[in-house]
């Protein structure tokens, strides 16, 4: 039996990110509504976080326990990967005891490396490329919120990163337009705009990489930010502060929004920087929606990956 995986956006099918989503709707209402859904009762989720985190970890483990699972949380310095043990290893030491596995990693390869030797699921919880679980919260997010995603528009605005790449894969996949403006030198990497291009013919939508921040917000139903400097690049984020300023999501970039564009931010927010306080805390703001739908998206996932649909 092949074992589905979602280490990249590109482990979905359109249809798959759609059942995925309505999924999380089906989940979010029951947990709303007091109905217990312990889809996974017994199964156990291993989480092994290379970098910090509130909340992917968090919503992993508030998820399975709301499914009937339990969750166990390595540190890498606990086990140490490629240094104490490899991680082909760690692999297929974790698939003889857990049903699951969420990680969270500097390099994609080290995901991917775990995929291919394990015997149970593998979800990437972020990697310096990717943020698969992020992107579907928010299309979760914006669909709520604009009543479909057809060809909504969402601007991106700051860093081409691993939140960048997400979107774009996942906007193709769905028939939302994606913008991504950044500076010179911060572009998305060429091969996430290629497949998100590549994809998105199939689905009517566009995905452009520009320079103005005020041009790709114009026709934006919602306007995206991230930090300016990713875990991992903390070297450079005195030169990305120098950078990025254009870039900044403030009401004097909004003026150029259409009036109902909501305001999306993965979070942690660098309130101050990529975002202001009035904005993040204004009302087109939805960065909360998103960080719940977290939760609802992930136990999607996991009953997806790990479960038996009802
Ligand atoms: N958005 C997000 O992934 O947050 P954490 O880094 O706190 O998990
Ligand atoms: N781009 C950010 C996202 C944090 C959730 C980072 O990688 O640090």
């Amino acid at each position: 039996m092949t074992i589905k995986h979602l280490t990249s956006i590109n482990d979905l099918s359109p249809a798959d990110a759609v059942a995925v989503l309505n999924l999380a709707e089906r989940l979010k209402a029951e947990l709303k509504g007091g109905i217990p859904h312990p889809l996974l009762r017994g199964k156990t989720l291993a989480l092994i976080f290379e970098k910090p985190s509130l909340r992917t970890r968090t919503t992993f483990d508030v998820g399975m326990y709301q499914l009937g699972g339990y969750t166990v949380y390595m540190g890498h310095s606990d086990i140490g990967p490629g240094t104490r043990e490899t991680v082909p290893d760690i692999a297929r030491n974790l698939s003889r005891w857990v049903d699951g596995i969420v990680t969270r990693t500097f390099a994609h390869s080290t995901v991917v490396e775990l995929a291919q030797h394990a015997t149970v699921p593998v979800i990437n919880g972020l990697c310096d490329e990717e943020h698969p679980c992020q992107a579907l919260a928010d299309m979760l997010t914006l669909r709520e919120h604009k009543g479909g995603l057809q060809g909504k528009h969402l601007a991106y605005v700051g860093d081409g990163n691993n939140v960048a790449h997400s979107l774009m894969l996942l906007g193709a996949k769905l028939g939302v337009n994606v913008t991504v403006a950044t500076p010179a030198g911060y572009e998305p990497m060429p091969q996430y705009v290629e497949t998100a291009q590549r994809d998105a013919a199939q689905t009517g939508a566009f995905i452009r990489v520009i320079r103005s921040p005020e041009e790709a917000v114009a026709t934006a139903d919602a306007i995206y930010t991230d930090t300016w400097t990713s875990m991992g690049r903390e070297s450079e984020a005195e030169q990305r502060r120098q950078v990025f300023p254009p870039y900044q999501v403030n009401a004097r970039l909004l003026r150029y929004a259409k009036a109902d564009a909501i305001v999306m931010h993965c979070l942690p927010a660098h309130r101050g920087e990529e975002i202001t306080d009035d904005v993040m805390d204004g009302p087109r703001s939805v960065v909360f929606d998103q960080a719940e739908n977290r939760l609802h998206v992930q136990k999607a996932v996991l009953v997806w990956l790990m479960g038996v649909t009802r």
